[in-house]
């Protein structure tokens, strides 16, 4: 049984199939409506989503599986119910998936160890969002027809972010270099890629600024005053990029104006908006490889 927790559990192999697929998907003016009809997947987001969960199930229903949404706050965990028992009773109906967000770092990876169903992590706390690593990967390599040697900046609190995690652990072993540029207490605690205070330091040695969303209310002793000092410093506006030629990401929600500005976000290098577009074809690419591949 073949879970992804995060892209450790895929082999090189399947990570290039996975881009390969994603882009004939693209390519591909049909549907291949086919491909997963009679699959069933569960989706349980114990966190709020707009991208990943609708991107699951359109991309689900693109290849003509079936998605049963379960609503945590209508379930009867509300009822006292465990997740292990909530997991083990939808397990019972046989799917053929389970997509699973919480805000534990520990939880997919628990519920996959119960090998009841296929778990796909879709976010779980700052461990592993490794469904939009993929996806940034494939942009990337849409952008630049290839990966390695790659710049990559990524901003903002990468200390509380899963996004940033996954590209961490992902972007490297394929051949893209990682810079992490925030204040101190945004940082990990340990890590091997180059640090940097302000995007200043960095702008001119990379290809690709990932900004992240901030996320000051996690943190318990306040960094900045405002979310306004903090853009002052963090946020990606016209006068930080200047005419150069770079591609600016972020995974979303874009907090306007704090994380990236307004203009930068209707610029043509701001590629938000075509990750969205490529995290269909890429869940499409995932769930081929997990549910008939596999
Ligand atoms: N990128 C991302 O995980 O967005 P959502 O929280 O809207 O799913």
């Amino acid at each position: 049984m073949q879970h992804l927790i995060d892209t450790d559990d895929l082999t090189d192999i399947q990570i290039g199939a996975i881009l390969e697929d994603a882009k004939r998907f693209k390519a591909s003016q049909t549907n291949p409506i086919a491909l997963l009809r009679d699959k069933l997947l569960f989706t349980l987001f114990f966190e709020n989503s707009t991208r990943t969960r609708s991107s699951f199930e359109v991309a689900a229903k693109k290849l003509g599986a079936a998605v049963v949404h379960l609503d945590p706050s209508k379930s009867s965990v509300n009822k006292g119910e465990t997740i292990e028992d909530t997991f083990a009773n939808l397990g019972a109906m046989q799917p053929d998936g389970i997509i699973i967000r919480h805000s534990a770092n520990e939880i997919p990876a628990q519920l996959a160890s119960m090998q009841i169903a296929p778990v796909i992590n879709a976010g779980a706390g700052n461990y592993a969002h490794p469904t939009q690593s993929l996806l940034d990967l494939f942009t990337i390599q849409e952008h630049f027809g290839t990966l390695k040697g790659k710049n990559i900046a990524i901003v903002g609190d990468i200390a509380n972010s899963r996004v940033a995690s996954s590209a961490m652990a992902l972007l490297p072993r394929m051949g893209i270099r990682i810079s992490l540029v925030a204040p101190q207490p945004f940082m990990p605690q340990s890590t091997t890629h180059e640090c940097y205070e302000h995007i200043e330091d960095v702008i001119d040695k990379v290809d690709v600024i990932m900004s992240l969303r901030a996320q000051l209310e996690r943190h318990q002793k306040p960094i900045f005053e405002d979310y306004a000092t903090y853009a002052k410093h963090y946020c990606i506006t016209p006068e930080r990029i200047s005419d150069r030629d770079i591609m600016i990401m972020h995974p979303g929600p874009v907090m306007r104006n704090i994380d990236i500005s307004d203009e930068v976000l209707s610029d043509p290098r701001c590629k938000v908006l075509t990750q969205v577009t490529n995290g269909v074809y890429v869940r499409m690419a995932i769930l081929k490889l997990l549910l008939l591949d596999r």
